[in-house]
C-alpha cells in the first residue's frame, strides 16, 4: 500500500494510495476505528460504491450504514448537514462513532463538517471519489457548505483520521468532472512543482486514457503538494493561499455564470486571469502563458468562455471571503512551480484580464 503521511501533530494522518477497496479494513484497523460507522455519500455515488463498501466492512464486523443526500453542488447546504446529523442520531452514533465521507468534495466537505459538528466533533475518514477530491479536497481539513450563493461560507476545520484515495472510482467519473478536477492538478504543478507540471505535459495521453499506474502516481504527487502548503500552514494563515491561484477570478466567473461551467473550468480561466496580468506586468512571461494554455488544451479546457460583462465578474469578486480588509487578494505566477501573493492588483488590470478570457 502506498502511502503519505500528512505531519500536522495530534491531528497528523496517513493517505493510502490504491486500486481497489481492499485494504480498507486493514486501513481502519490501523487507526482504531469503533464498530459503529455511517457512510455518508451522495445519491449517485451511493448506486454505485456505497454498497461495496458497505459489505466489505459489514463483512469484518463493522456496524455499518449509509445515508446519502441529493447529489450536487445545489444541495451543499444546511439542510444537508441537518440531514446527516439526523441519520447520525436514528442510526445510534456516539463520540466515539466514525463518519465515512464518500464521494466528491460535495460529499466530503459535507460528512466532514458534520462530523466537526456532531456531538462538537467526532472522527471522519475521507474516500474521494473524483478527481478533485483526491488530488485536492479530501486533503487539508477545510469543511462546510454554502449559504445565499457564498461559496463554503460555513465551515470548519476539521481533519480527517485518514484519507484512502482508490484512483479505479475514476473509471466510472463523467468525462466534464475529470476535466474539472484536471484544473486544481494542473495548478498544483504551477504553485509549487515545475517536475510535476513536466509530468503533466509528458503523460497527457496516459492521464486522459486513465492508466491506473499513471493515475496513481499523480494521486500521490498531488496530495504531496497539498499536504507540504498544509503543514506549513494548517488554518491559512499565509502560505496555504497560494493554493487560491486561479481562484479569485474562477470563484467570481463561476457564480456570474450561475455555475454553469464547472469548478475547474473556471479555475482553468482563473489561472489564465491571473498570468495574463503577471505578463501585462512584466513579472512573468509570454511564453510561459502560452505553455499553460497549450497544457490546460490538451486536458480539455476551453481557453475562452462566453462571459458577462466584465462589471458583473468584478462585483462577484468584491463578494469574495478571501478579501483582507477590503483588498482583492490575488496569486500570481512568477514562473512555474512559483507564485507570488499580493493585493494591489488594480481595477483595471482586472478588466483587462476578463476580457481576455472572454469570447469575443
Ligand atoms: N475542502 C476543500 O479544501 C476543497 C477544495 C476544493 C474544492 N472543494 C469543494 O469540492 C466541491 C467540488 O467537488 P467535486 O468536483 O468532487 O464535486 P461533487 O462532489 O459534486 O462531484 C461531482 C459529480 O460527480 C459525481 N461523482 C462522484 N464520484 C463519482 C464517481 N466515481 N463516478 C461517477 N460519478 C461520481 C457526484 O455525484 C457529482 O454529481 C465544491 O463544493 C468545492 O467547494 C473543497
Amino acid at each position: 500500500m502506498d502511502r503519505l503521511f500528512v505531519d500536522l501533530g495530534n491531528n497528523s494522518y496517513d493517505i493510502c494510495f490504491s486500486d481497489s477497496f481492499g485494504s480498507l479494513p486493514d486501513e481502519l484497523k490501523k487507526i482504531n476505528a469503533p464498530k459503529k460507522l455511517l457512510i455518508v455519500t451522495d445519491s449517485n455515488v451511493k448506486g454505485l460504491y456505497a454498497g461495496e463498501v458497505e459489505n466489505l466492512l459489514r463483512g469484518v464486523g463493522y456496524d455499518c450504514s449509509v445515508y446519502a443526500f441529493p447529489a450536487g453542488e445545489q444541495n451543499k447546504n444546511m439542510e444537508a448537514i441537518l440531514g446527516i446529523c439526523g441519520a447520525c442520531i436514528e442510526n445510534g452514533l456516539d463520540r466515539k462513532s466514525m463518519i465515512i465521507a464518500l464521494g466528491g468534495g460535495v460529499a466530503g466537505d459535507m460528512a466532514g463538517f458534520a462530523a466537526a459538528i456532531y456531538m462538537r466533533g467526532i472522527r471522519f475518514v475521507q474516500i474521494p471519489t473524483t478527481l478533485l477530491s483526491q488530488s485536492d479536497s479530501s486533503v487539508g481539513g477545510k469543511t462546510g457548505v454554502d449559504l445565499m450563493g457564498s461559496k463554503n461560507i460555513l465551515g470548519a476545520f476539521h481533519q480527517p483520521s485518514l484519507v484512502y484515495i482508490n484512483v479505479s472510482t475514476l473509471k466510472t467519473l463523467p468525462e466534464r468532472e475529470f476535466v474539472s478536477g484536471m484544473g486544481e492538478v494542473i495548478k498544483h504543478g504551477i504553485i509549487r512543482d515545475a517536475e510535476f507540471y513536466r509530468f503533466l505535459k509528458e503523460n497527457s495521453d496516459k492521464v486522459r486514457s486513465l492508466d491506473t499506474e499513471v493515475l496513481m502516481e499523480m494521486a500521490k504527487r498531488n496530495c504531496g503538494i497539498k499536504a507540504a502548503v498544509v503543514e506549513c500552514d494548517e488554518k491559512e494563515n499565509g502560505l496555504r493561499a497560494i493554493l487560491n491561484f486561479g481562484h479569485t477570478a474562477g470563484h467570481a466567473v463561476e457564480s456570474a455564470l450561475g455555475f454553469e461551467l464547472t469548478h475547474g473550468e473556471c479555475v482553468g480561466l482563473g489561472m489564465e486571469a491571473a498570468f495574463y496580468i503577471a505578463v501585462k506586468r512584466g513579472t512573468a512571461d509570454a511564453e510561459t502563458l502560452r505553455d499553460v494554455e497549450a497544457v490546460l488544451a490538451e486536458y480539455g479546457f476551453a481557453l475562452k468562455a462566453k462571459l458577462p460583462p466584465a462589471e458583473k465578474i468584478y462585483s462577484f469578486m468584491q463578494k469574495d471571503k478571501k478579501k483582507s480588509e477590503g483588498k482583492l487578494k490575488f496569486v500570481l505566477p512568477v514562473r512555474i512551480g512559483e507564485v507570488m501573493q499580493t493585493s494591489d492588483v488594480s481595477e483595471a488590470e482586472i478588466f483587462g484580464a476578463i476580457e481576455y478570457i472572454s469570447e469575443q
